[in-house]
This record gives C-alpha cells, structure tokens and sequence, in this order.
C-alpha cells in the first residue's frame, strides 16, 4: 500500500526544509515532497473504496491499481524517523525483561525507526553467529534493528571478540556497554583492529574501581539517602582515555550516555583537535537531577546515575552547541520486581524508547533553547550518520522511515501505556508534551495513536 501524507509540517534538517508539504509514498520509499499533493491530479483513475483507502491507477483502463492510504496530517509535524543509537533488547537471555519484538513495537510508540542493540544479552553477541541468529531472530521487529557487537568475549574483557567475523554479519559498531575495557593494552588492540575494519566504537565509560558499589549520584542526596555514591571523575577519567586511545588507534569514538560537565569539556576540547569523536546524551540525564529522587527506590537507579543541575545545564548546553552529537535513550528494560526494591538491590537501567521524543521536545525545544530541527539532527541524521545507514533524510528516493507527532498535544507519562515489557521509569506522571501519533517504517504505518 501506499501513503500519501497531507497537511504536515515537515521537518527534514538534512534538506534544510521546514515548511507545510505533502509527502507521497510508493513502494517504501518517498515518491513526491510537495505543496498540496492530490491524488487527483497526480492519477487518471482514483476510486475511494473505503476510510481514506483509495484505488488509483494511469487510467480507468490500467490493469495496474495500487492501493493509497491518506492521512491527513493537518496540525502534526512530520519527521525522519529517529535513530537510537543505544538500547537494550535482553533477547536472548532474558526475555521476561523485553524480546527483540517488544523492543521494537516500543520504539514505534517512540517514532523511532531504526534502533542499536547493544551486546549484553545472555549469551553476549561476540561472534559472527550471534549476529546472525539476532539478525534472524529481528525479522519479526516492527522497526529497523542494527546489531552492535561486544569488544571482548563474554564481554569479559580477557580476549578479543571475533570483531571481523561480527562486520560480515552485519554489525553496525562495537561496543563493551555495561562496563568499559580497563585493560588498556587490550582495549588499543581492539580499538586499532575497529580502525582497520571500519567499526565505530561505542564506549561505555566507568572507572569500575572507583565506582566501589556506588549506586546513586555522589552528593548531597545520597548523604541524605545513606547511599554509596558515583562521583564525576569514575566517568570523566575513562572518557579522555578512551578518546585518546581512539586517536592513537584511528577509530570513531562514540561516548555513549555522557552524564557530567566535564564530559562535555572533554569531548569541546577533542573537536577542537580535530579528533574523531562524537557523544550521547540521554533524555534522563537532560531531564531530571539528583535532588529530584524523591526516595531509595530502583526507578531512580540507572548507569551513570542521574547528576546534578550543574551537569544537566551542561549536557543541554552541549546539545544545542552541537558539542553532544546524539541523542540516545540507553533503553534499559527489567522486571517489575528487580526494580521495585532499594537501590542497593535493583538492577541499574530504566526504559527511555517510548518516552524520548516527549522529553526531549518538552526540555530542549519547549522549555529549552533548542530548535526543532536541531532536535531532529541529533535524533535522527547524525545517529544515521554515525553508523552509515542511509536514513535521517525525506529526500525524494530515499526510504519512507516518517515519524508524525502533535507537539502540542500535552499529556502524562503513564507506563500502563508502554508496549514494552520495562515499566520501570521515574518519569510516571509528568506532563510533557509532543505525541507520536503514527510511525511508518519502510511506507509501512507501524504505529498509530
Ligand atoms: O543503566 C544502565 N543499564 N546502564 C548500563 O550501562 C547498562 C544498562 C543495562 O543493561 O541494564
Ligand atoms: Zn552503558
Ligand atoms: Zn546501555
């Protein structure tokens, strides 16, 4: 079937567009971009044969009817699909928490159309095997699924993964997330091997033997709360080694979920340089602070943990400089009951795919200094970018991957309304706004609200 999208805002940085335009879709990719687009004009033959479903075809005598859906998009902006460089799926290993298919229906609900699985699943994907059966196992997915190696076997940081055998199969980028390398001899073998194979490497950054336990943001509150803390420097210190050996090495490095200040001084100060870095930011992390836990529970548990309003003002300065390149959700599904329990107990991770839009239009563009469209480069085209898919742009010829949204619809977040198996937020019951009201992938509608 194909689409044709009336009445919406477009939004498409990557062709410097932003203006009400009509958006044709024929065989999954975008056929027309224009003012006032009708089927009438655009076909001899058109039959309405039902609820905005239409029959066209060259002439009333053509053999050849395609099928035309039309929806009208009066008061939404439409969108490149947004690309999320860092999520967790658990398939396989533990899919009580989320299946690569639940994954992928919450990130339509999201607007996000192509999504990054990071490797620490049960087992982890280090071999060219994994990312294959991962592959097989995506084909069900509702939405564009990129795989992301491990760097170690078993991510456990003694022995080099099968880092070419994973770039056959398909991988997108490298990465160890959950923890870093803290072999650094190891760690510049695997960063050179990426260099010559092409691979970007996505670095989680913690200093494992600093973070000693800490569960929470090191602080105030976590005085008040009696909880071990995670300073700034476990994370800081691991970010200008790892940009560093990247240079050495010749590698992209991408820092992923920077949560400090200094992140973004560290990251200004490589782009300076000329070093081939790029970062990411979550909606968390440019969201709430530390003094906004309200209590010793796992909802507010998360790697690296929520900071304070200095490094919040920071990390959405860094956005909107184009300091911070991306913005990632680091998706982190579990179950009800490991997440309802102290955060000395409870897993780290919280759920970010059906949430990420509303967030970071209601903090960086509504209530912020960002522009929309910025907002879409760093969702969207420069994640494509990064890992050199041919996404983030509506150009005509290029894939139908369209995101539609109200913006101006306000609501409250409710996790009962999430299809991913994860509920565990903290962000229950704020009010922001920017809707997703349809997601179409591949000129296939996905998701509709
Ligand atoms: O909060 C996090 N959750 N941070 C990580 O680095 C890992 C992730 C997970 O896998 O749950
Ligand atoms: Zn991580
Ligand atoms: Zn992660």
């Amino acid at each position: 079937m194909n689409l044709l999208i009336k009445n919406a805002r477009l939004i498409d940085p990557a062709n410097d567009t932003d203006r009400n335009l009509d958006i044709y879709v024929e065989d999954g990719k975008v056929a027309q971009v224009k003012e006032k687009l009708e089927l009438r004009s655009m076909f001899g033959f058109v039959e309405e044969d039902g609820e905005g479903l239409y029959q066209v075809a060259a002439s009333a005598n053509d053999p050849v009817h395609d099928q035309v859906r039309v929806i009208d998009a009066s008061g939404l902006i439409a969108m490149p699909g947004f690309v999320d460089l860092h999520v967790h799926l658990r398939e396989p290993g533990f899919e009580y928490k989320e299946t690569i298919k639940t994954g992928a229906m919450a990130a339509a609900h999201g607007g996000v159309t192509t999504i990054c699985p990071m490797p620490n699943t049960k087992p982890v994907i280090d071999s060219k095997e994994a990312v294959l059966d991962e592959l097989k196992r995506a084909e069900e997915a509702v939405v564009n699924v990129c795989p992301i190696g491990a760097v170690t076997v078993g991510q456990e940081g003694k022995e080099i993964a099968d880092l070419s055998g994973m770039k056959e199969a398909g991988i997108v980028a490298l990465s160890e997330d959950g923890k870093s390398v803290m072999d650094t001899g190891l760690y510049m073998q695997a960063l050179r091997k990426a260099g010559e194979l092409g691979l970007p490497v996505f670095s989680h950054c913690e200093d494992r033997s600093l973070v000693n336990g800490g569960v929470m943001n090191l602080g105030a509150k976590s005085e008040e709360l009696g909880l071990p803390g995670i300073d700034n420097a476990s994370e800081d210190i691991i970010e200008a080694r790892d940009i560093i050996m990247a240079h050495e090495a010749g590698v992209h490095m991408h820092l992923c979920h920077c949560s400090t200040k200094l992140s973004v001084d560290i990251v200004k100060w490589a782009k300076s340089l000329g070093f081939d870095v790029s970062a990411e930011v979550t909606p968390h992390h440019f969201t709430m602070t530390d003094d906004e836990i309200t209590e010793d529970h796992g909802r507010f548990k998360m790697n690296p943990p929520l900071r304070s309003h200095t490094d919040k003002e920071a990390l959405i300065y860094g956005l909107k400089e184009n300091i911070m390149d991306t913005i990632s959700t680091d998706h982190a599904p579990h179950g009800a009951e490991e997440k309802d329990q102290s955060m000395l107990k409870a897993p780290f991770g919280i759920t970010g795919l059906e949430t990420s839009f509303a967030l970071a239009y209601t903090e960086l563009v509504k209530n912020g200094p960002m522009s929309l469209s910025d907002l879409v480069t760093r969702m969207s085209v420069t994640p494509s970018a990064l890992i050199g898919i041919n996404k983030g742009n509506l150009k005509v010829g290029k894939c139908a991957d369209i995101v539609l949204a109200d913006i101006d619809h306000e609501y409250e977040i409710d996790p009962d309304t999430f299809l991913s198996k994860g509920k565990n937020t903290p962000f229950a019951g704020k009010k922001v706004f920017g809707r997703v009201m349809y997601t179409i992938v591949g000129g296939r509608v996905v998701y509709e609200g």
